[in-house]
């Protein structure tokens, strides 16, 4: 595996790569990697010649009082990880690079940012949106594999690939959870061990908004939502940010719950830690 810090190191190694008829997976995370990051990796390995990974803890998606400054890092271990997953080319640039002085442009993707993680982290979308546009600029890959941890993000990636003509294909991979159901995150590393047990009621909710459409097949979705935040708030670390069923493509609230929507949640955990999970019905 290569290991590039310079944006012209990676540029040239992906053209040689594409000169010789190369297909190009790219995977961009902000690293401290964990078995979902590297999930994507495998599936990128699997449908590209060569896979990109790209570390790079995006500060322009941190709102002022977010975990910039204590986001997680381990570049060598991520290094190792990375490599053992299949990534042949492992791109960790400085944000000096990405944002020079007098960057000005912001990509939005003025519905989808919208509602969901978009209220409570005003200005997040638009920090994925610009660093993601930037990273297929510069990689101009065939594919590119996101998460459906991040439903929202996802959402909005395939919008924003399609409206400036991106000829990349957007791959969702299933998320990657722990034994007990809780979603892998880099941020799981901020739970002490009692709360960490104790987040496992995120995928417990979900389940049971399964279980219930399952039954019923059709939920007045108030009702199910009401359902859940009771339940989640019988654990005493958990504070529920929103719980909302909605369209799986378009994202807009349904007042039915059905089959095939997404249920999508985020709670803090000792008002601290925010995570973040969603579920098919
Ligand atoms: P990060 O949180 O590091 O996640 C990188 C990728 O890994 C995203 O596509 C995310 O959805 C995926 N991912 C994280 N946890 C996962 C899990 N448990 N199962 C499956 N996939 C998972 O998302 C970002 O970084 C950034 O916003 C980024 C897209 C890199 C732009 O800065």
């Amino acid at each position: 595996m290569i290991r590039v810090e310079e944006l012209p190191q990676a540029i040239s190694q992906v053209k040689t790569w594409r000169e010789s008829g190369e297909t190009i997976g790219l995977v961009p995370t902000m690293g401290y990697l964990h078995e979902g990051h590297l999930s994507l990796m495998r599936k990128s390995h699997e449908l590209a010649d060569k896979t990109v990974a790209t570390i790079f803890v995006n500060p322009r998606q941190f709102g002022p009082n977010e975990d910039l400054d204590k986001y997680p890092r381990n570049l060598d271990r991520d290094a190792q990880l990375a490599e053992d997953a299949g990534v042949d080319l492992l791109f960790c640039p400085s944000a000096a690079s990405i944002y020079p002085v007098n960057y000005q442009t912001n990509i939005t993707v003025t519905k989808l940012s919208q509602g969901l993680c978009g209220t409570s982290r005003p200005g997040h979308f638009d920090g994925v949106a610009t660093v993601v546009a930037k990273l297929f600029n510069i990689i101009a890959p065939d594919i590119a594999v996101f998460g459906k941890k991040d439903y929202q993000q996802l959402a909005l990636i395939r919008q924003m690939a399609t409206d400036l003509n991106y000829n990349i294909e957007i791959i969702g991979h299933d998320i990657v959870r722990e034994k007990d159901g809780l979603a892998m995150s880099s941020r799981n590393k901020y739970l002490g061990d009692d709360v960490r047990l104790e987040a496992r009621c995120l995928y417990e909710a979900l389940q049971m908004a399964v279980a219930i459409i399952n039954e019923k097949k059709q939920v007045e979705a108030a009702v199910l939502i009401n359902t859940l935040k009771d339940f989640l708030e019988k654990t005493e670390s958990c504070t529920v940010d929103y719980i909302e069923i909605v369209d799986s493509i378009n994202l807009q609230r349904k007042n039915i719950a059905q089959a095939g929507d997404i249920l999508a949640l985020a709670a803090y955990f000792n008002d601290r830690v925010r995570l973040i999970d969603n579920v098919e019905l």
